[in-house]
């Protein structure tokens, strides 16, 4: 098992170039499958997650491959099989969003329940509920989802929360239905946007994305097209919190300024000086952070995916800062760990009580899941002595080469195999 090792506290100082949404290329994989034509899509790093994606297409009968210069191109000419590989499906829960474009395109699919995982239970409730309105027969038994749809219908459809995979899973769906689908009180994420964009390209009939109301008019068939999804707004915003915690001067390029607006507007709040140009941001901190208070919500609002993030960084901020966590029910698997390291953190229910202190001391420490390994590297940096973290894997999932782009800024980080 490989570790990463991080010695010491710097400052972090440079430029880091931001690659493609993990979040975004996901749901684009498995909507490649609503076309027998070619699908190509560029930038797309070997991420862990992206090649348990591949896997998962792969094993229905679609011919993937992702070669050296990032370019995956996705043929689902001939759909071979409607039951998705158990043990993939459960290795990742995003690939539960092939059940939407198997319903579309072959009208059936057996899938195992995506399993939980550290961050809470992770219904799918919405999907099914999405899929049923549509006339999909839905029947569960022994960790399996049977479902079939001869065509499916547009229908309108509530969603109870406005859940990412499920706006993702239905807009899919909707693509070849009979008829038009309206979602309400949809998922607004950019990532939803750039799925809507990538769709639309292959002819898909769409209004709507990045509102809490989306169209969609089924039409007969999709075609095949090239894309670039839009860059990692969440790795972008990783990198923005490193370089405050650190008091660094970080240039933080490809990354669209719109979409880590709750992010910017948090970091001005605790003093950092915040520059947005067209398609970069510079993070540049001179003096101890201030607390600040933070709720997660659903975009626009604070992004849950930054909530480990920005929790290091308070731990060495001037004052106390409260973070609610309203989008996940047992996402402070991190706290634990950073209590390791010397951060004085106190929970109550869904809010962590943070006293920040002006120094953490390195400690062994895991990653209990992506954010909260970034997190850890985080918290390593503002850190005295050495830092070990274990589990690492968690990272790799949704973090190309980190310790390669953090070096370049200065750290002091390797990864031990
Ligand atoms: C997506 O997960 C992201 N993953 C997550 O990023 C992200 O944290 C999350 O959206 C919220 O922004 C991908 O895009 C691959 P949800 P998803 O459905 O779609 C409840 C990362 O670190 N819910 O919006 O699974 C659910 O329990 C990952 O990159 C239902 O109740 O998130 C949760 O409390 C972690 N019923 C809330 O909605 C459902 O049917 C948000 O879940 C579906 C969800």
């Amino acid at each position: 098992m490989s570790t990463l090792l991080i010695e010491n506290s710097c400052q972090l100082q440079g430029t880091v170039n931001i690659s493609c949404a993990k979040n975004a290329i996901l749901p684009i994989i498995a909507a490649s499958l609503l076309t027998e034509d070619k699908c190509i899509l560029e930038d797309v790093s070997a991420l862990e997650d992206v090649k348990v994606m591949i896997e998962v297409v792969n094993s229905l009968g679609a011919e993937v491959k992702l070669n050296k210069d990032d370019v995956l191109e996705v043929s689902a000419k001939k759909i071979l099989s409607q039951d998705a590989d158990y043990d993939l499906i459960r290795k990742m829960r995003a690939s539960f969003l092939i059940m939407g474009p198997m319903l579309a395109r072959v009208g059936k699919v057996k899938i195992s329940l995506p399993g939980g995982c550290a961050i809470g239970s992770r219904p799918i409730d919405l999907h099914l509920k999405g899929f049923a309105a549509m006339g999909a027969n839905i029947t569960l038994g022994h960790g399996y989802i049977e479902a079939h749809a001869d065509k499916l219908k547009g229908e309108s459809i509530y969603l109870d929360f406005p859940s990412v995979g499920a706006t993702e899973n239905i807009i899919m769906a909707a693509c070849l239905a009979e008829g038009v689908t309206i979602i309400e009180n949809a998922a607004e994420e950019p990532e939803i946007v750039d799925l809507a964009n990538f769709l639309s390209k292959m002819g898909a009939k769409i209004k709507g994305a990045g509102t809490d109301t989306i169209k969609i008019e089924g039409v007969r068939s999709l075609k095949g097209t090239t894309h670039v999804a839009i860059p990692d707004r969440i790795e972008a915003g990783t990198f923005m919190m490193a370089a405050a915690a650190t008091r660094g001067d970080v240039l933080v390029e490809g990354v669209v300024p719109e979409h880590v607006k709750p992010i910017t507007a948090k970091l001005k709040e605790m003093g950092v000086e915040v520059f947005e140009y067209e398609k970069s941001i510079r993070v540049k901190a001179t003096e101890r952070l201030k607390s600040v208070d933070i709720k997660t919500m659903p975009y626009p609002g604070f992004p849950t995916d930054m909530q480990s993030p920005i929790m290091s960084a308070m731990c060495v901020a001037k004052g106390t800062s409260v973070i609610t966590e309203t989008v996940f029910e047992n996402r402070f698997m991190h706290i634990s760990e950073l209590k390791l390291m010397g951060a004085k953190i106190n929970v109550d229910g869904r809010s962590a009580i943070i006293e920040g202190t002006e120094r953490l001391s390195g400690a062994k420490v895991k990653a209990t899941d992506l954010r909260a390994g970034a997190a850890l590297i985080i918290s390593a940096l503002c850190a005295e002595g050495r830092t070990e973290i274990s589990e690492i894997y968690h990272i790799d999932r949704g973090y190309i080469n980190i310790e390669e782009k953090m070096r370049k800024l200065g750290a002091n980080i390797t990864r031990v195999e």
